[in-house]
């Protein structure tokens, strides 16, 4: 069987088969979106090649900048290459204003500032339980070594994306991402940065631009997601 067509993994948003050799992934960015706080699952048209277009001129700029990432090109259709990674069972996510669970959780105001910005780190695992660094250890997920390169990986990344938002008028309040192993053991970002894993306000008006107009019927997800995507295509 030719290897480009062997599926590796399938997802809920994403089909993956193997590129020209066991190191390549081919990414497929399906149109399916879900609120995995609302328990609201649907397949919107359009999200896919949005989330493949933006995650790839996000990956391609960290990339350039010395923020290294799994991206190799985009060749498509909603389709990316990108070096397969031994992924690490981690939701990172950095908070930059209180929004969503933070406020549900713990006695904060909704668009508190958080100063330094603070950092979730959730087991991937049936309902994303939050961890710390004894129980990331403890489990085997990472070493003491690994965390505090994942830990500075977040804070530099939550910084460029910040900037780089802020320059389009979007204030990012916060987002997930993912992290995993190179065959060397050096760690880097996987999976996708796009507007389905983040959450974000236009700085003048602080409307959503993210998945909380799908979750409270706030209005046109794919329109919310090529606002998005104009933005940061500019
Ligand atoms: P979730 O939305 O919770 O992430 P999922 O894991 O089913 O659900 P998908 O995005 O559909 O999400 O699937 C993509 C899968 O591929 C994820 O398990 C992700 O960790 C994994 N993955 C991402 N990048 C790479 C990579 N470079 N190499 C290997 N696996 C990867
Ligand atoms: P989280 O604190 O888990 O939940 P809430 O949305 O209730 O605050 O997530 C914060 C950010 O991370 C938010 O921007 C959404 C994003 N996220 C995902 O996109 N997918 C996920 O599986 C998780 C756990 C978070």
């Amino acid at each position: 069987m030719n290897k480009a067509n062997m599926l590796y993994a399938c997802g809920k948003s994403k089909s993956m088969y193997y590129g020209e050799n066991q190191n390549e992934i081919v990414m497929h960015f399906l149109d399916s979106v879900s609120s995995y706080t609302q328990n609201k699952n649907a397949r919107i048209l359009g999200t896919g090649i949005v989330r493949c277009e933006v995650s790839s001129v996000l990956f391609d700029l960290l990339n350039k900048n010395g923020i290294p990432t799994h991206y190799k090109k985009n060749i498509g259709e909603g389709k990316m290459l990108v070096e397969k990674l031994e992924m690490i069972k981690l939701e990172v996510i950095p908070r930059n204003y209180a929004a969503g669970s933070i406020v549900r959780n713990f006695p904060v105001q909704y668009g508190q500032k958080f100063e330094p910005p603070l950092l979730k780190l959730d087991l991937k695992y049936n309902n994303d339980p939050m961890l710390n660094d004894d129980y990331i250890v403890a489990l085997g997920i990472a070493s003491n070594k690994e965390l505090k390169v994942i830990k500075d990986l977040a804070h530099e990344l939550n910084s460029f994306l910040t900037l780089f938002l802020k320059q389009r008028d979007i204030q990012l309040v916060d987002f997930k991402f993912e992290v995993g192993r190179r065959q060397d053991g050096t760690i880097v970002i996987g999976d996708e940065i796009s507007p389905d894993g983040m959450r974000m306000w236009d700085v003048h008006t602080l409307e959503s631009l993210d998945k909380d107009v799908f979750r409270f019927d706030k209005g046109d997800l794919v329109e919310a997601y090529k606002e998005v995507a104009r933005r940061i295509l500019l």
